[in-house]
């Protein structure tokens, strides 16, 4: 790098402009990394459209390479996986560290080849994330299952059937369940079985290649075990939390956006908040409009599981919720860590304390821009928006970390009028500045 310019990893944000048009949600993410690990379930090749291109698929992608996977991208968002060639069932330590979906390689291949050997799973530390329920899963079908030297090691000699009560509701648990039991010998029943979209998803994927599944999206779901699964095309469904980040975007900057290619549906819990906060939501077929006129109310939020008001969306709240009128509560009843934003959206003048599990947030008349960093994915996606509300201007460091997650979202954001630079030095800062400034 020339003198005087260090590299660095940073949006740089005016804030101010409404964001107004319309904009195209991709393919969910947490769906994605299920059905990306399952595709190697069978020997055929199956292809997986409407796939996200982030991080997060791209790494695990790449860690099933590592492994002898055959993989084609005939364009951006398809994908051909044939696992027929995989050589070991031993990941690459490295790359799988980095994201929490390696887990799911577990149940793939503990569901194909009856042994697995996986590093413990990393991510974002919204919590401490544990596995317990997983490895009861995989337990109660025969699998004998240890952790040595970092990695989670799965044995069986066969797999057979069996009657799991989860004690939590885990989506990543009950996705993996799925996969490793959906050829073990006889039936498994999965009881109090996460409903989320994602985990109805990877059920109809593993149905279009041949699986027995049903129940997926209630709480009980019934998987008889089939001989062998076979090769399919499947398109992942919107991602419901991408469509709710863009919701709230329109309402913290006061905007008018129109959401396209989504599930209603799946947005429920997200529509009904903002409303109540005092925007207006329209559902058509495969999208929704939101629009914010005049003030945000006050309102208070619990995190539930589907199809309650989603952890992911929490962050995006609290920031909605700081520009809105009175006092309203966030409780985050998933992870015990996802206040993360409230430290750096403080330094832009919000009002909000935490005890607990639960954030009191007292509403203020604007935010002012600051230097903050992204603690975590969905945290760092909260303080865009809170950077596109602000007065002046902000930078974010950390950016990788809401790239996992988010597909072209700086590029998505100026469409929709917001003022928004991926900048990798300080004279791109320097030079940012200068022309908001002249703004
Ligand atoms: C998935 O994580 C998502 N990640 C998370 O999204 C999302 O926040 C979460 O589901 C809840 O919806 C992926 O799909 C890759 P859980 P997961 O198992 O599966 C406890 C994002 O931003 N638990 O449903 O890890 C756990 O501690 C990410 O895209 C156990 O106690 O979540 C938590 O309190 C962040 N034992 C609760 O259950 C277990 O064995 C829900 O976790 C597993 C989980």
């Amino acid at each position: 790098m020339k003198s005087g310019t260090e590299k660095i990893y940073q949006y740089a944000i005016q804030g101010g402009n409404a964001l107004t048009g319309e904009v195209e949600i991709g393919g969910a993410k947490n769906a994605a990394l299920a059905i990306l690990a399952a595709a190697i379930m069978t020997d055929e090749t199956v292809t997986i459209e409407n796939m996200p291109d982030v991080r997060d698929t791209n790494v695990l992608l790449d860690a099933m390479a590592g492994i002898g996977v055959m993989i084609e991208r005939p364009d951006r968002h398809t994908v051909k996986i044939n696992g027929s060639m995989v050589r070991n069932v031993n990941i690459e330590h490295d790359l799988i560290r980095k994201i929490r979906a390696s887990y799911y390689l577990i149940g793939a291949l503990l569901g194909k080849y009856y042994e697995a050997e996986v590093p413990l799973p990393g991510g974002c530390n919204i919590g401490s994330r544990p596995i317990d329920q997983h490895l009861k899963g995989f337990r109660a079908i025969g699998a004998n299952v240890r952790i040595e030297h970092g990695s989670i090691i799965a044995k069986a000699e066969k797999l057979t059937g069996a009657h799991i009560y989860m004690d939590v509701v885990s989506v990543g648990a009950t996705i993996n369940i799925l996969m490793a039991s959906c050829m073990a010998e006889g039936k498994t029943i999965i009881e109090n079985a996460a409903k989320e979209p994602h985990v109805v998803d990877v059920a109809n994927f593993l149905n279009s290649m041949g699986a027995n599944i049903k129940g997926a999206g209630t709480d009980v779901i019934r998987i008889k075990g089939v001989s062998s699964l076979h090769g399919a095309t499947y398109s992942v469904i919107p991602d419901q939390i991408e469509a709710g980040t863009f919701m709230f975007a329109a309402a913290v900057t006061g905007g008018d956006i129109l959401i396209k290619n989504v599930i209603p549906k799946h947005l429920e819990s997200i529509s009904a908040k903002l409303m109540e906060i005092g925007c207006q939501v329209e559902e058509y077929d495969d999208s929704v409009r939101v629009r914010r006129n005049g003030k945000l109310s006050n309102t208070q939020i619990k995190t539930l599981p589907y199809p309650g008001f989603p952890t992911d969306m929490q962050p995006q709240a609290g920031v909605a919720l700081s520009l809105s009128e009175g006092v309203s509560t966030i409780t985050e009843s998933i992870f015990e860590n996802r206040f993360r934003y409230v430290d750096e959206i403080m330094k832009m003048g919000a009002n909000i304390k935490v005890e607990g599990n639960t954030a009191i947030i007292t509403g203020v008349e604007a935010l002012s821009g600051a230097h903050i960093t992204a603690p975590d994915l969905r945290a760092g996606a909260a303080l865009v928006l809170a950077a596109l509300a602000a007065d002046g201007v902000s930078t974010i460091d950390d950016i990788r970390l809401i790239e996992r997650g988010y597909e072209d979202f700086d590029m998505k954001i100026r469409q929709l009028g917001g003022i928004i630079e991926k900048v990798t030095d300080t004279k791109a800062v320097r030079k940012f500045r200068m022309r908001s400034r002249a703004v």
